[in-house]
């Protein structure tokens, strides 16, 4: 046989599989494609990658004959059991060195025990988040590879040039060991599901108290669009309050206020349970999808439970009641990315992952679902300062929330006073009004917990005396019937 010619293999011809192949080719790289159901080679072959340097293979092992050596295969099917399966098939054809790219979107538990399972065999796995939907895969998807280091030389250069580029720099870097890269598109996505959530909200907003039509919501994030909320989301919100249906009336208006979740946003929320990081922006964001999905119930409680009337006066200043939820969605959007960065700060320490903070940020500048002028700012903080301890102590940030605070507080205070639901928004603010509380009543909690349980508590050093000593697990009889005996210390 001759030499092979193929740079790089995919494996998964749905959407997004062909139109990464696309994209890869028309930077001048040879793909072999390998679809289960072998029609859609064929069909691929003859239609969308006519002409081009792809060649169809009809089984694995002519996937894996057709590639150069280290062979790189990329996997973009269905997380779960058909990544292992793919993997199993791949095995008895590939020779140690070779490179197996997971793309989907895998949990990076499954990630972390791929890369030591093919570590053990002499085979390099790389799982790589990406994102950009459809369009992002044809045109330059944020891409996010994690896992065997060893990999990186050989897929860089491929990775970098289909990616988006974002100041001309590639939205594409090396992101970290075992399932980092897949850790790193999970709290993407996390932060994604806050940025849908607040967006909505703002819509909900406009819609009940403000009493605008969608084209006027249209049209007021047009114009946010083109200041600090400059984003992909906030983009796609226009053309979707502007979209009519056959009859002439939005069509959003037609669409059952249902909610669908593949579980991204959720294993983000629950990963943040674990490290015992205070998400709150996403985990609302995730709870609001399932309060949506119990429809029948909610219709049933919305004649039962009485709120307050919305008067139809109740935004005096159109104006100031738009320039307000703007200053709200932005800190908001603050919060839930400072959030974000707690989180992957926490999983670096717990993983012991060494993680590129500036990259991590550039690479959702562009290409990505969160993509945004906003995630400039971000990568600048941390080219600034890698080691920042919160996006918050950045100056730009620290200035941008003191000045959206005052609209952010007049928002949250309008949707408690007309009975208007929007968790992200106010659990934004309770976090902020958290975070910058040097004294939290946790005090009166820990005495609870010792009260009823003996659980003990510790003393404010300053106040410390003979029978309240400094560092030490401390139990007070507080009823005076109770014992002496405490329990053991241990936090979860
Ligand atoms: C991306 C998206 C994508 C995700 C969808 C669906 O980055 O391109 O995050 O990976 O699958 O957004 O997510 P849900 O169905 O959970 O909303």
């Amino acid at each position: 046989m001759s030499e092979p010619k193929g740079d790089i293999g995919l494996i998964g011809l749905a959407v997004m599989g062909q139109n990464l192949i696309l994209n890869a080719a028309d930077h001048g790289y040879t793909v072999v494609a390998f679809n289960r159901t072998v029609s859609k080679v064929d069909h691929f072959i003859e239609n969308e990658a006519k002409g081009k340097s792809i060649i169809g293979a009809r089984s694995i092992q002519e996937l894996v004959d057709n590639l150069k050596r280290p062979r790189r295969i990329i996997l973009l099917v269905k997380a779960g059991a058909a990544v292992d399966a793919f993997i199993e098939q791949l095995l008895p054809y590939l020779e140690k060195g070779d490179i197996i790219i997971d793309g989907g979107n895998s949990h990076f538990p499954d990630s972390n025990r791929r890369y030591e399972e093919l570590k053990g065999k002499g085979i390099r796995f790389v799982g790589s988040g990406v994102s950009g939907g459809e369009e992002g895969a044809r045109y330059g998807p944020s891409l996010m590879p994690g896992g065997d280091a060893e990999a990186w030389p050989y897929i860089k250069e491929i990775f970098q040039s289909i990616s988006a580029k974002s100041d001309g720099e590639p939205c594409c870097d090396w992101v970290g060991p075992a399932g980092a890269g897949h850790y790193v598109k999970m709290v993407h996505n996390g932060i994604e599901y806050g940025d849908m959530q607040l967006i909505s909200e703002a819509y909900y907003i406009m819609k009940t108290v403000g009493g605008l039509t969608d084209k006027e919501i249209g049209d007021v994030f047009a114009q946010w669009n083109k200041g600090v909320l400059d984003s992909f989301l906030i983009e796609i919100t226009r053309d979707i309050l502007y979209y009519n249906d056959t009859d002439g009336t939005p069509l959003v208006e037609k669409i059952l206020d249902q909610a669908g979740q593949k579980g991204t946003g959720k294993w983000t929320a629950m990963n943040a349970l674990d490290l015992g990081i205070p998400l709150t922006l996403v985990g609302e964001a995730v709870f609001a999808r399932c309060l949506s999905a119990v429809k029948g119930e909610r219709v049933k409680a919305s004649s039962i439970l009485p709120g307050p009337q919305i008067p139809k006066d109740a935004v005096k200043d159109k104006k100031e009641f738009i320039d307000n939820l703007e200053q709200a969605l932005y800190a908001s959007k603050i919060i839930s990315y400072a959030q974000g960065f707690m989180l992957i700060r926490e999983a670096a320490k717990e993983y012991n992952w060494d993680l590129n903070f500036p990259a991590i940020a550039l690479m959702w500048r562009g290409g990505c679902i969160i993509r945004s002028v906003f995630l400039g700012e971000i990568t600048k903080a941390f080219k600034e300062d890698p080691q920042l301890e919160n996006l918050l102590f950045n100056k730009f940030f620290t200035d941008a929330v003191t000045k959206a605070q005052a609209g952010w507080r007049k928002t949250v205070s309008l949707t408690a006073e007309y009975g208007i639901p929007a968790p992200a928004f106010t659990t934004a603010l309770s976090f902020y009004d958290g975070y910058r509380t040097a004294y939290l009543p946790a005090n009166l909690l820990q005495a609870q917990r010792d009260y009823f349980g003996a659980h003990t508590f510790k003393v404010v050093p300053e106040k410390a005396n003979d029978n309240l000593k400094v560092g030490e697990a401390i139990h007070i009889n507080w009823t005076g019937h109770g014992g002496n005996v405490s329990a053991t210390t241990y936090d979860a």
